[in-house]
C-alpha cells in the first residue's frame, strides 16, 4: 500500500504541470537565489592562492579540516552550543549518510524503529533499497512515545544465546526530534531525556535527523532552536558510552544538488564510519563542495542566506496557517509549527486521503502527500503533509485554498468519512 502510494506520488510530482504541495525541496526562487553566493565563493576558492592539487584530490576520511572549523563554528552560532570539528564528519547529504551509518554500524537484518509517521522517503529507502525489518513506534504531541519505544525494543532484543553481530549496535531507532518531517512538531526534553536513558539502556543506535533545527522561526537574535537530541546524551555522564549521532544536511538550508551533509558525534561512533573501507579508499564523500562551502562559511555568506530564508519560510508559514485555520472543512485541524518547512494536517478518522488525493489531481489539478506514505505502520490515512518550501508565498495561499475547498467539497459528497 505504502509502496503504491509512493510510487503513484513519484509520478505526480514529476509532472511538474500539477502544483504539488508534497514537495519538500527548496522552490526556484531559493535557489536562484544562491547563483551570487557560488559565483563569489567559486571565485575564491579557485583563486590564484589556492593549491589546486589539495582541492581536486581524493579528501580526508572525516572531511577537510578547514571545512569542519568552519562548520563547527557556524553550528556554535546557530545552535546557541558549542560544536567542535572534532566530532564532525563530512557526508555527501544526510540521506546517504543514514546509509553509511547503518550499514557500517548495523547488520542489515537488525531491527530498525521509525516514527510513525516518518520521513516517507527515508522509510522508503530502509524499505525498498535496504530491505531492513522497520518496526514502527508511535508518535504522540510530545514526540516519540518512548515507552512504548521501550517496550518494542525489549521484545526485540536479542535472546542471550543468540548469536551477537560483529557490528557496533544490534539496533537502530531513526528519529526527527526538532520540527519533525511530516508533523512539524518537536520531542519535549522529558522525552529526548528518556530517550537516551533507552539508548543507553538497550545498547542501541539513536540517529537523529537534524534536518530542520536551523530553519526554525525565531528572531534573529532571539533564542535559539530547542537543542539537538546529542546534547542529551552528555559526555561527563558516568553512563556515557556515546549512542546518539545527529544526521544533517545542507540540502534544505542551501540546496540539494550540492549533496553535502555532515555527521555530528562522539569519536567513539565516528571513527567506525571515517575508518570504513568506502572512505579509507574513497577519502572524503564530498571534498570540493565543502571546499566552496567553507569558503562561503568564512566569508559569512551562509549567515546571510539562511537570515533570508528563515525570514521567507516564516512568513510562508503564518500565511499557510492562516488560510488552514480559516477554510479547512469542519472536523480538521492542525499543528503550527515554530519552524522547519511542512504542516500536518489532521482530517476526522475515515477519511482517506489516497482517495482524496485521488479526486483533488483530476478535478483541482492539485497534488499532496497522503498520510499513509509516512506510515511504517500503514496508519495515517487520514492526514496530509502540506509543504511550504517550494511554492513563493502568493502561489502557496492559493493552493492551499483550493486544498481547502476540495477537501471541503470531497467532504459533502463522501458525507460518511
Ligand atoms: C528528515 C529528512 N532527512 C533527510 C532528507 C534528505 O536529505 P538529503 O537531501 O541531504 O539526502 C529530508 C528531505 O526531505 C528529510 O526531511
Amino acid at each position: 500500500m505504502e509502496e503504491e502510494t509512493t510510487a503513484a506520488l513519484m509520478s505526480l510530482e514529476e509532472d511538474s504541470t500539477v502544483p504539488c504541495l508534497a514537495n519538500g525541496s527548496p522552490g526556484p526562487e531559493t535557489l536562484q537565489g544562491l547563483t551570487e553566493l557560488l559565483r563569489t565563493a567559486t571565485a575564491r576558492t579557485l583563486g590564484d592562492q589556492t593549491d589546486i592539487i589539495s582541492l581536486l584530490d581524493y579528501g580526508p576520511e572525516r572531511g577537510d579540516a578547514e571545512f569542519r572549523e568552519q562548520l563547527a563554528a557556524f553550528l556554535s552560532r546557530h545552535y546557541g552550543d558549542t560544536v567542535t570539528s572534532d566530532n564532525l564528519m563530512v557526508t555527501c547529504g544526510a540521506m546517504l549518510g543514514l546509509r553509511l551509518i547503518l550499514t557500517t554500524l548495523c547488520d542489515l537484518s537488525c531491527p530498525v524503529f521509525v516514527e510513525d509517521p516518518t520521513f516517507w522517503g527515508a522509510l522508503s529507502m530502509l524499505r525498498h533499497d535496504l530491505h531492513v525489518n522497520v518496526i514502527p513506534a508511535p508518535c504522540d504531541d510530545d514526540g516519540l512515545d518512548t515507552e512504548a519505544l521501550d517496550r518494542l525494543l525489549t521484545a526485540h532484543r536479542p535472546k542471550p544465546d543468540e548469536e551477537r553481530t560483529k557490528k557496533p549496535f544490534w539496533a537502530m531507532v531513526y528519529t526527527i526530534p526538532v520540527f519533525n518531517n511530516p508533523t512539524g512538531r518537536c520531542h519535549s526534553a522529558a522525552r529526548c531525556r528518556r530517550l537516551v536513558e533507552l539508548a543507553r539502556q538497550h545498547d542501541v543506535l539513536v540517529v537523529a535527523e537534524d534536518v530542520y533545527n536551523l530553519l526554525h522561526f525565531g528572531e534573529e537574535d532571539g533564542p535559539h532552536p530547542p537543542p539537538r537530541l546529542l546534547t542529551y546524551d552528555h559526555p561527563w555522564d558516568p553512563e556515557h558510552r556515546g549512542h546518539v549521532l545527529s544526521n544533517c544536511t545542507f540540502s534544505k538550508l542551501l540546496a540539494p544538488g550540492l549533496r553535502l551533509g555532515w555527521v555530528e558525534g562522539p569519536d567513539s561512533i565516528l571513527r567506525h564510519l571515517h575508518g570504513s573501507e568506502l572512505l579509507k579508499v574513497g577519502g572524503s564523500l564530498n571534498h570540493y563542495t565543502s571546499r566552496l562551502i567553507s569558503t562561503a562559511l568564512k566569508l559569512g555568506l551562509i549567515d546571510q542566506h539562511l537570515k533570508r530564508v528563515r525570514m521567507v519560510y516564516k512568513r510562508r508559514m503564518e500565511a499557510v496557517c492562516r488560510v488552514l485555520r480559516n477554510n479547512l472543512p469542519r472536523g480538521a485541524t492542525f499543528f503550527e509549527p515554530q519552524g522547519g518547512l511542512f504542516v500536518w494536517v489532521v482530517f476526522p478518522p475515515g477519511c482517506d486521503t489516497e482517495k482524496m488525493l485521488k479526486w483533488t489531481s483530476d478535478r483541482h489539478r492539485l497534488t499532496f502527500l497522503p498520510g499513509i506514505s509516512t506510515s511504517p505502520g500503514g496508519r495515517h490515512g487520514h492526514c496530509t503533509r502540506v509543504s511550504i518550501s517550494f511554492y513563493p508565498e502568493h502561489v502557496l495561499v492559493d493552493l492551499v485554498s483550493k486544498l481547502c475547498r476540495a477537501a471541503t467539497e470531497f467532504f459533502s459528497l463522501h458525507a460518511s468519512v
